[in-house]
């Protein structure tokens, strides 16, 4: 048994794999697109192969096109007729996660699977991700997250401005540094809470700027909120990703909570998108974080699916 990244000659044979289980899955017409766009390499799909070259299993990490690290692993596929496809899938991702960090990255990269929002009652579904789970366990992965995954689309509402909360734009990127650490404090999302304890509230606030400055979305969207007064209410930065625009980021600080501004800032993100012309606005949030999954089923936001998130550490 062999275990590997693949080359650019390997790509017959790594998309000569495919699946009927309902989890997401690069399927060629994906894989091949993201490697066009630099989202997926073949450094970064790794493959287990036996003794006569077949492909038994194949692993998918996602990269942002102008950073070598692998950042979430997207799909994993067993071939059928191998008899013990949890340790088969561990012991593949484990060679790659002994490879990532050998390359110096601190943290093993997140593998998110796709689901639908009702497939807790899907026995399909289940199946589908308890071998995943089990052998994500074992290479690393035990800590779980769940994402709801939402979207706007144009025959749903914008709502007017009420003027409770005035926006501005900034320019001075420490400005949002400040903002990000106020509003982390208290925040009920997984990421910012495990960012935190590992970076502090400063070092967690500049991964956040780093982070949204490398999306696709432009920096001059981004807008800082206050009440009326004059006072710092909080922020919302509309952003897109590869797939076009998101609602990024909101956050209100902590002192002005529980008064409804969480609407404000995200009715500030869809008008400024819809007013763009925007098809569809995507979202996600933690299902832990549930003033923000409320804010977004009284905006009207569609929850379509979920993202459920594998990671290094648990929350
Ligand atoms: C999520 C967030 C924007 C909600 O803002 P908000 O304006 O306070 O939201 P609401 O006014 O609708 O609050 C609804 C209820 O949740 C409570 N609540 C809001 N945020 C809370 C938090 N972080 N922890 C505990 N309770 C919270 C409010 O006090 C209010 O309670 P009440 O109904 O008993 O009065 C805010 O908590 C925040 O900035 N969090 C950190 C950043 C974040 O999570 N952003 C979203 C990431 S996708």
């Amino acid at each position: 048994m062999f275990f590997r990244p693949t080359v650019e000659a390997d790509l017959d044979l790594v998309l000569s794999c495919s699946i009927d289980e309902p989890v997401s899955w690069a399927d060629p017409e994906r894989y091949r697109s993201m490697l066009d766009n630099g989202g997926y390499r073949p450094a970064h799909t790794w493959i287990a192969q036996d003794a006569d070259g077949r492909l038994l299993a194949r692993a998918v990490w996602w990269a942002f096109p102008e950073s070598d690290r692998p950042l979430a692993l997207d799909c994993v596929w067993v071939a059928p007729e191998v008899p013990d496809r949890i340790a088969l899938a561990a012991r593949l991702l484990g060679a790659a996660h002994e490879a990532f960090r050998a390359a110096g990255w601190d943290e093993l990269p997140e593998w998110h699977l796709f689901l639908a929002p009702g497939w807790r009652d899907d026995p399909a579904a289940l199946a589908a991700l308890e071998w995943r789970i089990e052998a994500a366990g074992r290479s690393g992965l035990k800590g779980r997250l769940e994402r709801l995954r939402y979207e706007w689309t144009p025959e749903l509402p914008v709502p007017e401005p009420s003027g409770r909360l005035v926006f501005r734009t900034e320019p001075d990127d420490e400005a949002f540094v400040e903002v990000f650490q106020r509003v982390a404090e208290g925040s009920l999302d997984d990421d910012t809470r495990r960012n935190l304890a590992r970076l502090g509230a400063d070092g967690e606030a500049r991964e956040t700027l780093a982070g949204y400055l490398r999306m696709p979305g432009e920096r001059a969207w981004w807008l800082l909120a206050y009440t009326p007064e004059g006072g710092p209410a909080g922020f919302a930065l509309p952003s897109a990703n590869q797939g076009g625009p998101v609602v990024g980021y909101l956050g209100v600080v902590p002192e002005l909570r529980g008064r409804g501004y969480a609407d404000e800032l995200l009715g500030e993100i869809t008008r400024f998108h819809a007013a763009r012309g925007a098809e569809r606005i995507g979202a996600d949030t933690d299902r832990d974080n549930r003033p923000m999954a409320a804010c977004f089923d009284r905006a009207g936001y569609r929850n379509f699916g979920v993202r459920l998130v594998l990671t290094e550490t648990a929350g």
